[in-house]
């Protein structure tokens, strides 16, 4: 089976470190980035190119997902599979005559961090039992998390991975802004935040909350209102308003 990776980004180069680590073999990484292309290529050991697409008989595109529409033009073979790794696009979002799929993994990727790709849950639609099976196939070759999702459910997935993460993240950066203003170590917080996060391994979310707003603790939230401007205010005092909502206060 000959697959070829588009894209050199982080989802790209993590998925194609998985295809190494688990002796799956990737035939190109194909890109417009040739300094991305050759530093992926040098430590994967894996052939790159900007202008030549291999022959395959799978294609993964890992573009930013305003871009896979364009790039899924550029394989013009019939008889191949294609499948994307967005989180929010159908598969016929792909333009093209070959079939078509989505090959999700539900993780955050960043080329410096390792992962472990053996917990990356990972979700997969195909139009047809045989790519289905292409594809879990190569999945379970990566991970112990297989699991098949129509887009209906996926762009659910993908929302609550933008709550879940991506705002939790920008919360972080948030913060790590308001301690460097004060000289304060962000190491400091580093024990709260790993426990915020093992907390949720046993407690419901909601039933973990702390803080002010939960204890509708007036006094400490104007406090925190007095010492904040800007986009963080606007943020602190959505944050209170949900939180209070939640619970009723
Ligand atoms: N990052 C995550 O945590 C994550 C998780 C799950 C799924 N995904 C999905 O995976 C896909 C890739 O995300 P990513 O995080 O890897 O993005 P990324 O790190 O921003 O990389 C985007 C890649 O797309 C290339 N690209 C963009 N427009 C292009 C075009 N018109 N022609 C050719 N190449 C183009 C970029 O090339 P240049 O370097 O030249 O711009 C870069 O290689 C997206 O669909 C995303 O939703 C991401």
């Amino acid at each position: 089976m000959q697959t070829v990776i588009i894209g050199s980004g982080n989802v790209a180069y993590h998925l194609a470190k998985a295809f190494v680590l688990n002796t799956i073999p990737l035939a190109q990484i194909f890109g417009r980035n040739e300094e991305d292309l050759k530093e992926i290529s040098e430590e994967l050991n894996i052939p790159y190119s900007t202008d030549k697409l291999e022959d395959a008989d799978l294609y993964i595109i890992c573009v930013s997902d305003g871009s896979v529409e364009n790039v899924s033009k550029l394989i013009t073979k019939k008889n191949c599979l294609v499948a994307h790794t967005s989180g929010s696009l159908p598969k016929e979002i792909l333009e093209g005559e070959y079939r078509k799929s989505s090959f999700y993994p539900l993780q955050t990727f960043s080329k410096s961090k390792e992962l472990d790709y053996k917990k990356i849950p990972f979700f997969i639609e195909t139009e047809n039992e045989f790519d289905k099976r292409v594809l879990f196939e190569i999945a379970t070759k990566i991970s112990e998390n297989v699991m098949e999702s129509s887009h209906e459910k996926r762009k659910y997935i993908h929302l609550t991975a933008v709550f879940a993460c991506n705002f939790v993240n920008h919360l972080f950066s948030r913060a790590k802004e308001i301690s460097d203003s004060q000289q304060i170590p962000f190491d400091y917080f580093l024990p709260l935040i790993d426990e915020t996060v093992q907390k949720i391994h046993e407690i419901e979310p909601k039933s973990a909350q702390t803080g002010p707003a939960v204890r509708n603790d007036v006094r400490v939230l104007q406090l925190h209102e007095q010492l904040l401007q800007g986009e963080s205010l606007e943020i602190y005092k959505t944050m209170n308003h949900s939180i209070k909502k939640m619970y009723e206060l």
